[in-house]
């Protein structure tokens, strides 16, 4: 077989076999075949796409690629969920004691921030002693117990993604939706999840700025995921604005604490048990949907699901007493308000400008090697419907630095006001199944 001949045939339109994508991603991964021979095959799959059998092939050949995480020593059927990109989306730190809380077992690998985006290991060792890498046994161990444990991304993962994923961050070829699909499944079957819950956003702060980009994205995986005997659903949710009202660290765990307690924003606390009812569903601890969310909901009021939270944290040697007492958080030296200098109902707020100006406040990782402040970031005091009066708060920045005069230009651009009240807005926007 030539990788010549590959590049040749999809550039053409047609099918590739199993044969021949498995000759390409293993001879791609061993440095046998290429880049500039790889980004001529990318570029022709961004033109000609992929067929559901050859994005399965391809998913699969990339989860074949290196290590894959074995969970079959925990008992009960695992989901995992994944959120596309999203800002201050705190959702996995809610979702994970939520959802264990009623008996479904997560087993959870998350990674670190980067670029504009938090990470949940990240926003997890602002809690004191909290320990995010486990050996196999340790953590394997923990989910039994506790139902409940994340770890940080270890082991050779998927390298052949790692280095697809690079080249296609340089010839133009991010974009696509079969590359993307794959990537992504490819790294949700590696991690040993039975079935797959994603959270697909949609809107000025997310990948896939409109809905209909979104619904393909969002089908294609679920496409793969069946598609390789993993039960897979996708919600597209809303990303007009960012999730809930924290953006960065400690603040983000501040604020699934308040809604693990039933007090949580409530666009982050709908989406939560949106997702949170799939995942109970797909585990089969519920009937219906309904029957999931009614569950999640008694999680709340009675308390369970923030019990579940401190024996989570309680578990990786993390100190709880952060849980009652949110101020033993790591906190900024000072926080300042952002003041609105026109009125109008804010119609928008670019979530991926508001990720920059946390990032700016030292929130966010601008390499994978810069160290970040877990005490800053900032907090909306305004959302998507809101009536903005001239001299309003518009955001509170927890910050360690005075000098805030470029992040405030930053929010104050995130934010469009109107003169005219927004419509309502849509928070999930459809549930792919198939
Ligand atoms: N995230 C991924 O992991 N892969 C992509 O291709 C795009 C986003
Ligand atoms: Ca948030």
């Amino acid at each position: 077989m030539r990788m010549v001949d590959l590049i040749a045939k999809k550039r053409d339109g047609e099918t590739l076999t199993k044969e021949e994508i498995n000759f390409m991603v293993e001879g791609y991964t061993e440095g046998e075949i290429p880049d500039y021979q790889m980004s001529a095959m990318a570029m022709a799959l961004y033109f000609q796409d992929m067929t559901t059998e050859e994005r399965v092939n391809l998913t699969m050949a990339m989860v074949n690629s290196g290590d894959t995480i074995d969970l079959s020593g925990i008992d009960g059927i695992k989901v995992d969920k994944h959120s596309t990109g999203g800002v201050g989306d705190t959702t996995t730190l809610i979702l994970a004691p939520l959802v264990a809380s009623v008996g479904v077992p997560v087993a959870k690998m998350s990674g670190r921030g980067l670029g504009h985006t938090g990470g949940t290991i990240d926003k997890l060792e602002s809690i004191k002693g909290f320990q995010v890498e486990l050996d196999g046994q340790t953590f394997n161990d923990l989910v039994n117990k506790n139902k409940v444990a994340v770890v940080g991304q270890s082991g050779n993962l998927t390298p052949a993604d790692k280095k697809l994923y690079a080249l296609r961050d340089v010839t133009a070829t991010v974009n696509s939706i079969p590359l993307i699909a794959s990537s992504i499944m490819s790294k949700k079957i590696a991690s040993g999840a039975d079935a797959i819950v994603l959270d697909v956003k949609t809107g000025s702060g997310a990948f896939m700025e409109n809905l209909e980009d979104a619904r393909a994205l969002a089908k294609a995986m679920v496409g793969i995921g069946n598609g390789a005997g993993r039960q897979t659903i996708g919600v597209i949710s809303d990303m007009n604005q960012p999730l809930g009202f924290a953006v960065g660290n400690a603040l983000e765990v501040k604020e699934a604490i308040d809604t693990l307690n039933g007090h949580g924003p409530e666009d982050l606390t709908e989406l939560c048990l949106t997702l949170g009812s799939h995942m109970v569903h797909l585990a089969k601890k519920a009937d219906s949907i309904d029957e999931a969310r009614a569950m999640l909901i008694e999680a709340i009021e009675s308390g369970r699901a923030l019990d579940t939270f401190k024996i989570f944290v309680e578990g990786q040697d993390g100190d709880s007493s952060v849980i009652d007492q949110p101020d033993l958080l790591p906190q900024a030296k000072m926080t300042k308000a952002i003041i609105a200098d026109t009125s109008g109902y804010v119609q928008e707020i670019i979530a991926d400008e508001i990720g920059i100006a946390a990032g700016m406040l030292g929130a966010g990782r601008m390499t994978k090697e810069s160290e970040i402040d877990l005490s800053v970031g900032l907090v909306l005091n305004k959302k998507v419907g809101d009536y903005v009066e001239k001299g309003d708060v518009l955001v509170t920045l927890h910050t360690n630095t005075d000098e805030i005069s470029e992040v405030e230009e930053k929010v104050k651009k995130a934010y469009r006001l109107y003169d005219e009240k927004p419509e309502a807005r849509v928070l999930i926007y459809d549930v792919i199944t198939k």
